[in-house]
């Protein structure tokens, strides 16, 4: 499901990227550690900037990155000019990936899935992509956040089957994944790094 209009000027501006580079990336990094080379994905890329950190902060060598807006795959495109021979964008739908099985080392997921109504399709999908000994990287917004009166007002999310911290890592497990860390703050908003074991 694309951005509203108050979500999409939420996501698009210096704030946001500050926030998505000091915060949630710095978190995720000390949860997971970095790729240090080999080959990533990040659904729903948004305008690029965290294409941006996984090629700088967690040092992935390419990135492959897509999201359902085509207006946000062009101000990625136009972000990451100078980054065309690491960086690979297109308009894509995570429940569908439209990569190989067993392409990627590392996926990255900075708050997308809470947007997709078949949500554990894209986690299935997220699993097929990665290699054995790959790694998922994970930031997403729970149902005590999409559920809240004043956020229901302001953002458009679907509000069927919306999962909770626990609800969440029983999906990554049930697709095959082995959770190796995880944290959630206020039933609103949690991090997971998940393994496909070889
Ligand atoms: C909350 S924004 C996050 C954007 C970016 N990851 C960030 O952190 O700034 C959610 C993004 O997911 C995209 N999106 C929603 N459903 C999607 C889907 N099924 N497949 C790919 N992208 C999707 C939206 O267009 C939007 O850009």
């Amino acid at each position: 499901m694309k951005l509203n209009a108050f979500e999409f000027v939420a996501m698009n501006n210096p704030l946001r990227a500050a926030i998505q580079r000091r915060f949630e990336a710095r978190r995720l990094m000390r949860m997971g550690g970095a790729m240090n080379g080999g080959r990533a994905l990040e659904i729903g890329c948004g305008r690029g900037v965290g294409v941006e950190i996984i090629l700088h902060q967690f040092r992935a060598q390419t990135v492959d990155a897509f999201d359902l807006d085509p207006r946000m795959v062009e101000r990625a495109f136009s972000r990451l000019r100078n980054l065309k021979d690491r960086v690979n964008l297109w308009v894509g739908d995570a429940t569908k990936i439209e990569a190989s099985d067993a392409t990627y080392d590392g996926v990255f997921d900075f708050g997308i899935i809470h947007h997709i109504p078949d949500w554990r399709a894209a986690v299935g999908e997220i699993f097929r992509v990665l290699k054995p000994g790959g790694r998922f990287y994970a930031e997403e917004v729970l149902r005590g956040f999409i559920l809240h009166p004043l956020w229901r007002a302001l953002l458009k999310h679907p509000q069927q089957d919306r999962y909770d911290h626990e609800e969440f890592k029983a999906a990554l497990a049930q697709s095959g994944f082995t959770v190796l860390c995880d944290n959630q703050i206020w039933n609103s908003f949690g991090w997971y790094i998940a393994d496909k074991r070889e």
